[in-house]
């Protein structure tokens, strides 16, 4: 039974990764990016919530982004596993996150840190363009990721959960890597 979080700054490969690994363990990827973006522009009441925050390159607040991933762990499909990219991002986040887990009684969760030099997710980042991959939200995005996101490092490490896989390689490579992790 595959369960991961995916952790990382942003253009550290998240969402290709989860997205293709996903894919070949036929589990659904859970991307708390996508599901906002899809609110977004289908102009739902979720999405005009989030719609500030993500343009400014700030964490939607957690109420928002907890009552989604709760939404969608709670679907049929996640009984045969599941990647959960970009969630959590915040220690309450976690906690939270936890006391849901443990309510489904989803237990064996391990977490993947993708680490990739800032100047490698800029250049990234930059080349992508999608409408918050600009030089000024990238660093917002980065700020907030140092801040908020990295303690969950700590958090997931004391517990033994964390692998880190080195995402500055190759598509190729990474996701060699992230094969090993769910074979193990
Ligand atoms: P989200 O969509 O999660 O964005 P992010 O964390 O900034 O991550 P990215 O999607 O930019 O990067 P990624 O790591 O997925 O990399 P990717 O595979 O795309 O969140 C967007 C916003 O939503 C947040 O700012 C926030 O407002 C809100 N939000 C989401 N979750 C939230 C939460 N839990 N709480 C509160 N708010 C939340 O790759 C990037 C690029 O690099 C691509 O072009 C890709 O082709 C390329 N690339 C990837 N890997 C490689 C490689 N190995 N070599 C070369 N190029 C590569």
């Amino acid at each position: 039974m595959t369960r991961l979080i995916f952790l990382g700054p942003p253009g550290a490969g998240k969402g290709t990764q989860a997205q293709a690994l996903a894919k070949s363990c036929h589990i659904p990827h859970i991307s708390t990016g996508d599901i906002l973006r899809q609110a977004l522009s289908a102009r739902s009441p979720l999405g005009i919530k989030a719609q500030g925050y993500m343009d400014r390159g700030e964490l939607v607040p957690d109420q928002l982004v907890q009552d989604l991933v709760e939404e969608r762990l709670n679907q049929r499909d996640t009984q045969a596993g599941w990647i959960l990219d970009g969630f959590p991002r915040t220690v309450s986040q976690a906690e939270f996150l936890d006391s849901l887990l443990q309510k489904l009684q989803h237990h064996n969760v391990r977490v993947v840190n993708l680490d990739v030099p800032d100047d490698v997710l800029m250049t990234r980042l930059l080349s992508r363009g999608r409408s918050d991959d600009n030089e000024e939200v990238i660093r917002r995005r980065l700020e907030v990721y140092r801040g908020d996101t990295t303690p969950l490092i700590g958090y997931y490490g004391d517990r033994q959960q964390l692998v880190f896989i080195n995402g500055n390689q190759s598509l190729e490579e990474v996701n060699a890597a992230l094969q090993k992790v769910v074979a193990s």
